[in-house]
């Protein structure tokens, strides 16, 4: 069997929503300590829905795959799902990453979330910092 799903493969050719955002409502930058990548994630709200984003990733095809399909499945949905966004969400929309890619991954979701919190910080919008932990919990990228 293939490494890596057709979908992946697709995503990483092909990325969606490659590129910088002029004037963005949030931007997030996170980044893997172990392995270097960092990903951005620039998005655009109006009314609590997120009507565009768009992404930049110095990494691995896992995690640019990941930051493609991320940003296709936060597109045009409420920010109250962006936030549900899960990488297991994002992994299993690309029909799954070998074990030790799984972190790429979660690159994406904590992109996103860094994103929203940055447009909750730069408007004033109160929220529960218990929604943005610090690290993630994945156990690979050693970021806790
Ligand atoms: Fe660094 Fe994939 S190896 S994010």
């Amino acid at each position: 069997m293939a490494l890596y799903s057709e979908k992946v493969m697709d995503h990483f050719r092909n990325p969606r929503n490659v590129g910088v955002m002029e004037d963005p409502s949030g931007v997030g930058e996170v980044g893997n300590p172990v392995c270097g990548d960092i990903m951005k994630i620039y998005l655009k709200i109006e009314n609590d829905v997120i009507t565009d984003v768009k992404f930049e990733t110095f990494g691995c095809g896992s995690a640019i795959a990941s930051s493609s399909m991320a940003t296709e499945l936060i597109k045009g949905k409420p920010l109250s799902e962006a936030l549900e966004l899960t990488n297991k969400a994002v992994t299993e929309a690309l029909g799954g990453l070998p074990a030790h890619k799984l972190h790429c991954s979660v690159l994406a979701e904590e992109a996103i979330k860094a994103a929203v919190k940055d447009y909750y910080d730069k408007n004033g919008i109160a929220y529960d910092p218990a929604m943005f932990p610090e690290g993630c919990d994945c156990d690979h990228c050693g970021c806790h």
